[in-house]
């Protein structure tokens, strides 16, 4: 599931110039990392030959290249879908991003005024390629920025270094109301309490996807009593090594941290009644595979208690894409429609989405509900 490669489709009017670079320029710096395409709405003849020549002069070889009709296939195929001016012969699927890149026209130019577009729609694909994978490079760095927390005591997270945040109640320890005897709350780099919102019950099982330092396990542990169990999951070792040390100390023994990826959660199918998580989803590179495994190991009927980010639909491309912002629970929101439709696709119903306090110009938290389809889990 983690090898799933990221599909780019450039759309341009006649398929004849810019996109056809710009998926040249992706093939040759991301090689098979991702799959690309390029289509065009009233697709022209053949390449504009300063094109061609253009993109020769940098190695990269267009000679077989025909311009190729957008299909609504296409589209529906593609995880990002970037135009260059196709304007509304592009047909919008829910559930895929957007781009919109402004680039001067190549068509009746010559070869001087291309090489300006040609370079700078390599910067933009360079740009991207950061930006969306793979998949396993976003994780890595997500990692080690969290391997790094934990053993900083917990400073830097979602939000970057500003330790303001934290004591501001926008992240942390500061959010949670009830006393927190727990050590474990005090590294908490959640953007919320998920617990508010789970409804947890005496002998209930729980899975909180990117445990942490276990806060909310502990309190989890706490409410679903002696006859429950909680899970926390985390793929960062200096994370489990304090949760599993936390949970020692505040006496609690109806847990288990287990060590693994959102993305493969090591649990069984059906074998959950309430998943949490907190400010975690938003980290993942592909939330809808993360989604799935949720719903994969909770039982019919099973629900979700989410504390995340929600991304504002008006967030900067430049925003998404800084990796140092990704790795800060910022660039790689959802913005609440997609976060809907991708819970949506994964078989929950009753979804309920509630903004509770801004973390960044372009970003709010909030608290995320909603149950798989089936018989009630209690
Ligand atoms: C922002 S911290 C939140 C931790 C905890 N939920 C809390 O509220 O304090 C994100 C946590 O998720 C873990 N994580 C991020 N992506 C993950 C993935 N793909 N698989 C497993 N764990 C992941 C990180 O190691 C880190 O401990």
């Amino acid at each position: 599931m983690t090898d799933h490669k990221p599909e780019v489709l450039f759309v341009c009017v006649h398929n004849a110039g810019r996109s056809q670079m710009a998926a040249g320029w992706l093939q040759h710096l991301a090689g098979d990392r991702v799959s690309v395409r390029s289509a065009g709405s009233m697709p022209a003849e053949q390449i504009n030959p300063a094109v061609r020549a253009a993109m020769a002069e940098v190695g990269i070889d267009l000679a077989q290249e025909v311009p190729k009709k957008l299909t609504t296939a296409s589209v529906e195929a593609a995880d990002v879908v970037i135009t260059m001016g196709c304007g509304d012969a592009c047909p919008i699927f829910p559930g895929k991003r957007y781009l919109d890149w402004e680039l001067d026209d190549p068509a009746g130019q010559g070869i001087e005024a291309v090489r300006p577009i040609r370079d700078e729609i390599k910067a933009r694909v360079e740009q991207l390629i950061g930006e969306i994978g793979p998949a396993d490079d976003i994780r890595e760095r997500v990692r080690a920025r969290y391997a790094e927390a934990a053993r900083s005591a917990g400073g830097g997270c979602c939000g970057g270094p500003s330790a303001e945040l934290y004591r501001d109640g926008v992240f942390g320890v500061t959010l949670y109301d009830e006393v927190a005897p727990d050590d474990a709350l005090q590294g908490s780099l959640g953007c919320g309490v998920p617990t508010q919102v789970a409804d947890l019950a005496g002998g209930e099982t729980v899975l909180d996807l990117g445990s942490g330092t276990g806060g909310d396990v502990l309190i989890s542990a706490r409410r679903v009593g002696p006859t429950g169990k909680v899970y926390g999951l985390d793929m960062t070792d200096e994370m489990l090594e304090q949760a599993r040390a936390n949970a020692e100390r505040a006496g609690v023994h109806n847990v288990e941290f287990l060590k693994g990826y959102l993305e493969e959660i090591p649990l069984p199918d059906d074998s959950v009644d309430v998943a949490l998580s907190n400010c975690v989803i938003n980290l993942a590179a592909d939330k809808r595979v993360v989604l799935a495994e949720a719903a994969r190991v909770l039982k019919p009927g099973g629900r979700i208690a989410f504390s995340d980010v929600i991304a504002e639909e008006t967030m900067p491309d430049d925003v998404r894409a800084d990796m140092q912002e990704w790795t800060g629970c910022i660039a790689g929101a959802l913005t609440e429609s997609d976060f809907r439709q991708y819970l949506a696709d994964a078989g929950f119903s009753g979804i309920s989405i509630t903004a509770t306090h801004d973390v960044h110009a372009y970003a709010h938290a909030a608290l995320i509900t909603a149950t798989l389809a089936g018989a009630p889990a209690r």
